[in-house]
Formats: structure tokens, sequence, C-alpha cells
């Protein structure tokens, strides 16, 4: 499939059939928003959690594109309430062909308020992600989470050749825990994302790199807005 890493936690991914799929979207107002960049039509839209930062976009793109909405049940309710249609709720352990890719939807350790005008609304649990393509690929997108030992249970039930994990610190892990997770998660990849945005995300790639040096997972580290195929 081809990756377009458009800055902080947000992705594009388009699959050999042509479905193309947008993680947390976050496109207006994103710092690292590679400049001009238009998205196209997007089939799927996948939502880690209701933090700003993941779904800022997700209203206006999803009636924009009518593409199905997957993300946990809670939000999916909300994004419901806000006029969006085709929902695809699900929750941890579950999985869902959306399709050509199958969402198996994994713990994160993490918060998951939405916010809505003043108040924040329970939006249920932040979540990760395990994408199956129909060649047989697997990748785990971890969204925004620290470290926590169920990584090994990712590792054993469905062996991800790739993960994308979040290293900027402060909000989520920094390298230092994303280190321990690809010792547990044992991908042959890891591209790191949430990081750089602002001052304080500051963790960075070659630390990264640095402190899983030997390991056998190597650092694939993206520029916004430059596609690659994987
Ligand atoms: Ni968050
Ligand atoms: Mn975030």
């Amino acid at each position: 499939m081809e990756i377009t890493w458009l800055g902080h936690g947000t992705f594009l991914f388009k699959l050999a059939s042509g479905q193309t799929i947008l993680m947390d979207p976050w496109t207006d107002g994103n710092p690292a928003y590679p400049k001009g960049f238009e998205v196209p039509h997007v089939d799927t839209i996948c939502i880690t959690h209701g933090h700003f930062d993941h779904i800022h976009d997700a209203v206006p793109l999803a009636k924009k594109f009518e593409p199905e909405m997957v993300a946990i049940f809670e939000t999916c309710h909300w994004l419901e309430s806000k006029g969006v249609r085709k929902i695809k709720p699900m929750n941890k352990g579950g999985s869902q062909k959306v399709g050509d890719l199958t969402f198996t939807m994994t713990h994160a350790v993490h918060s998951c308020g939405i916010l809505d005008g003043e108040k924040i609304i329970y939006g249920g649990e932040a979540a990760g992600y395990i994408l199956r393509l129909d060649g047989g690929q697997i990748a785990y997108f971890a969204g925004d989470t620290n470290v926590f030992t169920d990584m090994q249970l990712i590792h054993e039930l469905y062996q991800p050749e790739l993960a994308f994990l979040p290293i900027g610190d402060l909000y989520t892990m920094s390298p230092h825990e994303a280190a321990a997770a690809c010792r547990m998660l044992k991908v042959k990849k890891v591209i790191p994302m949430h990081f750089g945005t602002f001052p304080p995300l500051t963790g960075r790639p070659e630390e990264l790199q640095e402190k899983i040096k030997g390991t056998g997972t190597e650092v694939w580290a993206l520029q916004p807005g430059k596609t690659v195929n994987w």
C-alpha cells in the first residue's frame, strides 16, 4: 500500500485496490500538515480516539466524501449526532472488514474526551488498530498511547511487521518508552509519529533509532506529504 504522512498523527493509506483510508484526520490547522496537499476522495476514515488533533476534520470530511467511519462505539455515536451517516462502530478485540482492509481494535493507554464547544464529552476509550491487508501484510497503528505490556500480546496474536508509534512525549510516550514497545512488538519497521508538531513534543526518530540499535527493528522516518510504498 501507499503511505502518506500528513503530519502529527494523520496518515493517508492507499491500497492496491484503490481504497483510500484516512487515519485520525487533522488537516485544517495542523502545523505539520504538508502545504498545499489536497486530501483526495477517501473511502474510509479511521479514528483512534476523540482528541481534537485526531478528529478535527472528521465531520467535515465525512460530509464531503461520505466515507465509512471506523471508531469505538461512543465516538461513532458522537459522530452520528453530528450528522455523520456511515458509521462502523466497534470495540477492543473485535474485527471488521471495511472494503479490503480488516480492522482489529486494540487497547491504548490514553484518554478519549471529545471537546464539543465548551464541554468535554465521553468518547469511549482510546484505541489502536491492527490493519490487515488482503495480501497478508499486517500493521499496528497505535494511536496515542503509553507503552503497555499487552503489546506482547499484540505480537503474539497478530505479528505485525510494521508499527506506527507516537514518540513525541508529554501527551504520549517518548522514544524511551517507544523503544520498549518495539522490543515487545518485534516489528521489522517502526514509523514514528506525534512528534515535533509543537515545541513540547520533543521526541525524535534518531533518538528511537539509537535506543533500538541491534534489536532487528528499523526506524522508518517519513516526511509529511511524501508518499512511500510498503
Ligand atoms: Ni490524544
Ligand atoms: Mn494526540
